[in-house]
């Protein structure tokens, strides 16, 4: 009797975690932490709807693993973010954690990834330090140094000697603003202005007064994601629009989530970034027609980097024939190249940041609708804002 009842007990017990072990080998957790509700929702939404149209496209198994993507909402607060980057590590025992709309949310998983040697997948956040936080962070988003060196180079040899800058007082609104200068003085630029404004509600109409009064030839602008909307808005109330201050900036200001939305004060804005949805590839055509089709919008580059982090798990897993352990996976993915939405990108080995090409983009009017229109590439840009080693 008892003999019966200890076989039963430890052959309840194997069947159990035989099936426990079996799950955890043929499914891949990814925990996607994103903003879905507050100022910056709309990254979360781009994100989140790229990967569903990825695992649409692509099927949601991948070397024979299923990928399960558990989507959590931090409201960009990093408390939350570390909250539930804990949760999904401890209590659902993802293999990856991924998303991060702002650097301070990545900045607060960066600890957790490299305790529990969990991957970090930074799909949007752009402040250069992050990639040294931790070495399981891998990052298909881009960084502010990227856009805002070059874009600093295009105004000094562009006719513009004056600017005055706003940008949010944030981490990368400093490295922006840091970079831009650097770039821009030494081309002979000079800033006349300098001005930051908070992260959350930002009021835009102090600067934009002092602009009507003191004529820079143009504002240098760095907003998040989701906000470009708003300045652009009141930048067109105060007439700045016809005052002939040029709007330049790494091309957040202009995202493409936003833009048709704008009106014709966007017209003429010049701006370098990783991804316009006019981008005129084969691929980028599909994946703006799919994106469409599936949303009733356009794609902006929050889109593209959820897009192009999911392809990096889906590539690392068939290169490690599913083995999903952290090292593995990161071994993968360093050094992996493939074509992008947006254009060719790679994984620098060294900094597992990053590489992609950094187009200058002038908004147009295309078809009846306004677009970032490339008008110049540079190719295979790395991180300028890497530490140097
Ligand atoms: C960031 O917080 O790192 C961030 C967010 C949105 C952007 C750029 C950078 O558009």
């Amino acid at each position: 009797m008892l003999r019966n009842f200890i076989s039963a007990t430890v052959t309840a017990v194997s069947v159990l975690s035989i099936s426990a072990f079996a799950q955890a080998q043929e499914t891949v957790k990814i925990g996607l932490i994103v903003p879905m509700t507050g100022g910056q929702a709309s990254t979360g939404q781009q994100i989140n709807n790229a990967i569903k149209l990825y695992q649409q496209k692509n099927g949601d198994t991948v070397a024979g693993k299923k990928v399960e993507v558990i989507l959590k909402d931090d409201a960009a607060l990093p408390d939350n973010t570390k909250r539930l980057a804990q949760e999904l590590i401890v209590n659902d025992k993802v293999n990856i954690i991924a998303g991060f709309g702002v650097t301070p949310a990545a900045l607060a998983a960066a600890p957790l990834a490299t305790q529990a040697k969990v991957p970090e997948i930074v799909m949007a956040a752009g402040t250069s330090i992050i990639t040294e936080r931790s070495p399981y962070i891998v990052r298909t988003s881009f960084t502010l140094a990227q856009s805002s060196t070059i874009i600093g180079d295009w105004a000094a040899k562009n006719g513009i000697k004056k600017v005055a800058t706003l940008t949010s007082d944030y981490a990368p609104g400093n490295d922006a603003l840091q970079f831009f200068k650097e770039h821009f003085i030494a081309g002979g630029g000079e800033i006349v202005e300098e001005v930051k404004v908070p992260l959350a509600n930002p009021d835009f109409a102090p600067f934009l007064q002092r602009m009507k009064d003191s004529k820079p030839d143009a504002v240098f602008v760095f907003v998040p994601a989701g906000q470009g909307g708003n300045f652009m808005k009141q930048y067109a109330e105060r007439g700045l629009d016809k005052s002939g201050i040029k709007v330049i900036g790494p091309g957040d200001v202009m995202d493409d989530d936003l833009l048709n939305n704008m009106g014709d004060a966007a017209l003429g804005a010049v701006t370098a970034h990783l991804y316009s949805a006019a981008h005129p590839s084969a691929m980028n055509k599909e994946f703006v027609a799919a994106y469409k089709k599936a949303y009733n919008t356009r794609p902006g580059f929050m889109a593209v980097g959820g897009w192009d982090g999911i392809h990096l798990v889906y590539e690392a897993l068939k290169k490690t024939g599913g083995k999903a352990d952290g090292d593995s996976l990161i071994a993968a993915m360093k050094g992996m190249k493939w074509e992008s939405p947006r254009g060719p990108i790679s994984i620098d080995p060294d900094t597992r940041d990053i590489v992609q090409n950094i187009y200058i983009r002038k908004v147009e009017k295309v078809d009846g609708e306004l677009y970032n229109v490339e008008f110049a590439t540079f190719d295979a840009v790395k991180d300028p804002g890497k530490t140097k080693k």
